[in-house]
């Protein structure tokens, strides 16, 4: 098995490549989940991102558009500079800066009062599962909130252009994606079962719920309730 990091820089690598194609290849034509999509974004809408918020992996800006709708000021985080660039024009609004950073290792600059992030967890390798989630929780003051979506399955499995292509042992966690120019890539995906996923949270002290559409999930809740260490100041003016 290659290792971790090697994974994650052709994971960065791979969507760097692929922004150009990104949108026009994220849903099949007549888009059978559409239901599904609404759900989560009506889902999204009843959350009510207010005040400051940190969008990580924000890609082209399909959840950034709906994030402005409700937020003071974000910070929108990709690794990839052309999925930033696709992300400013989309959503073109001066309350949003960019920050192109790797998430595995970048470290916050500030508190918020929401983190999201779309389609992001399910590349997060197992092993950087709980860091990831430390990281989340260093960037959410008490009283801050997290949301999140993503895919439960391989939902365009039936799609041969879309459905996943699985390498290597059952529980790797590794496929491999293939753009419009031919070029193959490793990609980490995991496909979390909601309950499962939110039982695990809670198992870590988040208080979330985690619901399943079917295809997809979304959770949202608070970090865990202790003491903190070196965590940056509470954004001002906080919902
Ligand atoms: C599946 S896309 C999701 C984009 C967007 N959130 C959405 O739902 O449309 C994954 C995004 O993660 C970004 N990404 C991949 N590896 C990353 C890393 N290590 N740190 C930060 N962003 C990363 C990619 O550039 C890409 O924009």
């Amino acid at each position: 098995m290659p290792g971790e990091r090697e994974l994650i820089d052709e994971q960065i690598a791979y969507y760097r490549r692929r922004a150009a194609e990104y949108d026009a290849t994220t849903t099949p034509p007549g888009d059978p989940f559409a239901a599904e999509s609404e759900q989560i974004e009506a889902a999204l809408e009843a959350f009510r991102p207010l005040g400051k918020v940190l969008e990580l992996a924000c890609g082209t800006g399909s959840w950034t558009r709906r994030l402005v709708l409700h937020a003071s000021e974000i910070t929108a985080l990709d690794s990839s500079p052309e999925m930033i660039d696709l992300n400013r024009l989309k959503v073109n609004d001066p309350r949003v800066r960019y920050v192109v950073a790797d998430v595995f290792s970048w470290s916050p600059d500030s508190a918020y009062d929401v983190v999201m992030f779309a389609n992001w967890l399910s590349h997060v390798p197992p092993d950087r599962f709980d860091d990831f989630w430390a990281l989340v929780e260093r960037c959410l003051p008490p009283g801050g909130r997290v949301f999140f979506v993503d895919e439960a399955k391989d939902a365009w499995r039936n799609e041969e252009r879309l459905s996943e292509e699985f390498l290597g042992p059952s529980g790797a966690h590794l496929v491999r994606r293939r753009l419009r120019d031919g070029s193959a890539h490793r990609v980490i995906k995991v496909f979390w079962d909601p309950a499962e996923l939110q039982a695990r949270l809670r198992g870590m002290g988040w208080q979330v719920a985690v619901a399943g559409t079917g295809s997809f999930y979304w959770g949202e809740g608070t970090p865990p309730n202790r003491p903190r260490r070196g965590a940056p100041e509470s954004p001002e003016g906080g919902t």
